[in-house]
């Protein structure tokens, strides 16, 4: 089990360098299983939710190599996932769906995994395929696809990110002209629309609401450099407002991360964009209200690292999460350290600025994971985070190290579970 054992911070200073944005990594892997010819991945980060997908790829027929932290595949012959553990331990295994559809005509795969954040249902993927005229057959734990695809209308009832990847998967080597409406805008679709353009795919839209995409005969390879990841450059600068600090995030696209950027600066701390990256100084003082959207609004992943931030200021701090169903499990656990949080449904009411005291807390999901790391930063003495399930490392880079730079005392160990408290 991991065990993160976090001390109190009074100051982060220093600078970092963000790594590939893990959202935006995944589906470029899967494109892989689109052509016969090498697709090369660049700077992908090194985290376990990456190795599940390798995992899940090779077995779905790709040869892949890695090359430092660039990564290669090609798949002369996709086939199917046998084994439905891997697909569980991810939601983004779902994604293997279009690409397999796409090649073969035939697409099984079990119903995918991922932080229990809400239900999580694949109905808006599997309405998509069929808009593109697939048959779909669903049984309890799995589902099949199967049929020509042709370019279709797809309207999406929420603007699902990994629908709108999924459907966009499928359709780049459909018949004819596929248009989803009410499309997810996140930057990491225009990465995955970038990416499939190199590879001779047609698109236009990415990144509005309307993605009209002409499908190809066939795709080749390229070699491509994803987004940075502005889920961890979100983290980071929550991190350094709770502290009276300097830090300098390089390699980061702050027009992807506007939203979190104004929230930040309403609570206090100055961020000044410079030629190498973004500065954030200063301390937050202001209590935050938010609301998570789809893109362009507010991310849900950043829901929890902001409520940490809140456990530091005085005064009431309001969170509306609008997209998944159960996401404050992480405030349960911020309480054991001594923070005030109502929950009511879908509102969180956040009293901050008074002390919290260090004590063994739990990762309930990948984010919230990290906003404890965050939280034990603030808490007196030390915090000791248990993370069974291994959360954080799906979707962290070393973490830990990361903020160390900073001059933040944080370890990590693989322990015995049974020496979890020691
Ligand atoms: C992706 C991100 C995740 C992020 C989320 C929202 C990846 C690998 N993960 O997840 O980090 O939190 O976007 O920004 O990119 N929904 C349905 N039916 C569907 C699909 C989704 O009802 O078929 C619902 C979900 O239950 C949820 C909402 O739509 O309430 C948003 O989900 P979606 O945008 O699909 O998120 P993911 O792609 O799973």
């Amino acid at each position: 089990m991991a065990i993160y054992r976090i001390r109190h911070c009074e100051q982060l200073c220093g600078e970092v360098v963000i790594h590939s944005a893990k959202n935006a990594v995944l589906p470029l892997l899967c494109a892989g299983l689109l052509t016969k010819e090498p697709v090369t991945i660049e700077s992908v980060p090194a985290l376990t939710d990456v190795d599940t997908l390798l995992d899940i790829l090779s077995e779905c027929g790709a040869t892949i190599e890695r090359n430092g932290d660039n990564i290669t595949l090609w798949s002369d012959e996709p086939r199917s996932p046998s084994s439905g553990d891997l697909l569980s331990r991810m939601r983004a295994s779902v994604l293997v769906l279009g690409p397999l559809l796409a090649r073969n005509g035939y697409a099984r795969v079990s119903l995918p995994g991922g932080c229990a954040i809400g239900q999580r249902p694949i109905d808006l993927h599997i309405k998509g395929m069929e808009a593109l005229g697939a048959q779909a057959q669903l049984t309890p734990g799995s589902v099949t696809l199967q049929g020509k695809l042709c370019g279709g209308n797809v309207y999406l009832d929420f603007p699902s990110v990994g629908a709108t990847e999924n459907i966009i998967l499928a359709s780049v080597l459909a018949d004819g002209c596929t248009r989803i409406e009410n499309a997810a805008k996140e930057p990491e679709i225009v990465d995955l629309c970038s990416c499939l353009t190199t590879m001779g795919a047609r698109i236009s839209g990415s990144g509005t609401g309307t993605i009209v995409i002409e499908g190809q005969k066939k795709l080749h390879g390229c070699t491509y450099k994803p987004i940075p990841d502005r889920i961890e450059a979100g983290t980071v600068l929550c991190a350094a407002a709770m502290t009276e600090g300097s830090v300098l995030l390089r390699n980061i696209r702050p027009e992807h991360m506007r939203a979190v950027l104004f929230k930040l600066a309403e609570s206090g701390v100055i961020l000044r964009e410079t030629g190498g990256g973004l500065r954030l100084s200063g301390k937050a003082k202001q209590p935050i209200q938010l609301r998570t959207l789809a893109y362009p609004g507010f991310p849900t992943d950043m829901q929890a690292p902001m409520m940490a931030l809140a456990l530091k200021l005085r005064g009431t701090s309001v969170f509306l999460e609008t997209v998944f169903e159960n996401r404050f499990m992480h405030a349960r656990e911020m309480t054991r350290l001594g923070a005030s949080i109502r929950i009511e449904d879908r509102l969180a009411l956040v009293n901050g600025g008074h002390a919290l005291a260090g004590a063994v807390v739990s990762s309930t999901d990948l984010r919230g994971g990290a906003a404890m790391i965050l939280a034990g930063l603030a808490a007196e003495g030390e915090t000791i985070l248990q993370d069974p399930q291994g959360h954080i490392a799906r979707g962290y880079e070393d973490l830990p190290a990361m903020l160390r730079s900073l001059g933040a005392d944080v370890t990590m160990d693989e322990l015995d579970p049974h020496d979890a408290n020691g």
